[in-house]
């Protein structure tokens, strides 16, 4: 690896918040405040995807912006590879890769220039610059586009521009992406999904934010929920999905269209097992275990009668539709 300068062993942290806390005073002549987050603990660790998950206005974005040094914590400590931002922020901010949540390279230079631009005003050394930017095109896949005008890129290899302008950092150790993905078609975000696997391989802490639920399901190696500006949820993907009281779901479709028999067998289901969403064509069940030999046969059963019906495990969305929005999770 060349782009990155020593990184850190795995397992150590690159980020520690103790106790976030941010009030915004309101404008205007009505006054008041808006307390946006409260109470954030969080650890990063070197080698390790961490997402943050959330509704809008969660309080994801604010929490990014105080680990960058953007935005003061009104309250709580903030430690990026041990250096506290607020206390030494142009220290800590050489450990700091940031992609903001509304963010676009500049159209007219091409990847390589952009790089070298940002990691000249970032401060890395002239004698230096070259081989730096060499390393980091090769660290984000970029090097066969080096020397392509960005507008010309698609939409993927944009965000790995951006990828590479916040690599440009002195040393970069916590890579902080604010929806890193959004508005990407399904290849372009597979890219971007790809070089975060590298990144963490290559020993980067990576704290990022999506409201792509499988996204963090693939990708984060523990996930964290926000809603009104509190950690309320936070473990590993099993960890999560482990919280639900049911380990499955068996789905059937075409419920709407369904022969004699198999509508008396589907409305018997239904005074057995939970239903989590009745829709005229659809109906969800909850089961608890979605691999007994009692719910494969009724499946089994179904499928006999001519009903499209599959059982699936529980998913990080259906965990995550329950913390949330509770009454209105699946209802
Ligand atoms: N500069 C600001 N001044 C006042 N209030 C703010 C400011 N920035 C954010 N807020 C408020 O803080 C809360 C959290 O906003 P934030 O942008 O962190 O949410 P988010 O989780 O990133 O949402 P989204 O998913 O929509 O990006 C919201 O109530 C928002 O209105
Ligand atoms: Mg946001």
């Amino acid at each position: 690896m060349v782009g990155l300068v020593s990184p850190l062993p795995h397992g150590t942290p690159v980020l520690e918040a103790r106790g976030v806390r941010r009030v915004f005073a309101h404008r205007g002549p009505v006054g008041g405040e808006t307390v946006a987050n409260d109470n954030l603990d969080l650890t990063v660790h070197a080698g390790e995807v961490v997402a943050l998950l959330g509704p809008n206005g969660a309080g994801k974005s604010t929490f990014l912006r105080q680990v960058a040094g953007q935005l003061l914590p009104s309250a709580g400590t903030i430690r990026v590879a041990g250096v506290d931002i607020v206390a030494h922020p142009v220290e800590a901010k050489q450990f700091l890769s940031v992609i903001p949540q509304e963010c676009e390279p500049i159209r007219e230079l091409t990847a390589a220039e952009q790089v070298r631009y940002f990691g000249a005003i970032k401060g890395i050394p002239r004698a230096e610059l070259e081989s730096r930017v060499e390393g980091i095109l090769h660290d984000v896949g970029l090097w066969d586009q080096k020397d392509k005008i960005v507008r010309e890129l698609s939409g993927g290899f944009k965000r790995r521009v951006l990828i590479a302008i916040a690599m440009a950092a002195g040393s970069p150790r916590l890579l902080l992406l604010d929806e890193p993905t959004t508005g990407l078609d399904p290849e372009a975000r597979r890219q971007v999904w790809q070089l975060i696997r590298d990144l963490r391989r290559r020993g980067l802490g990576i704290l990022l934010t999506t409201h792509y639920i499988e996204e963090a399901e693939l990708l984060a190696d523990r996930v964290v929920v926000i809603s009104g500006g509190r950690f309320i949820v936070q473990g590993t993907v099993d960890e999560i999905r482990g919280r639900l009281p049911y380990r499955g779901r068996l789905i059937v479709l075409g419920a709407d269209r369904l022969r004699p028999e198999a509508a008396e067998e589907l409305k018997a289901l239904e005074r057995r097992w939970t239903v989590s969403l009745r829709e005229p064509a659809t109906v969800w069940f909850e089961v608890s275990d979605p691999f007994n030999p009692e719910t494969v046969g009724v499946l089994a059963r179904l499928t006999s009668l001519g009903v499209m019906a599959s059982l699936r495990p529980v998913s990080l969305e259906d965990a995550y539709l329950s913390v949330v929005a509770p009454s209105e999770a699946l209802a």
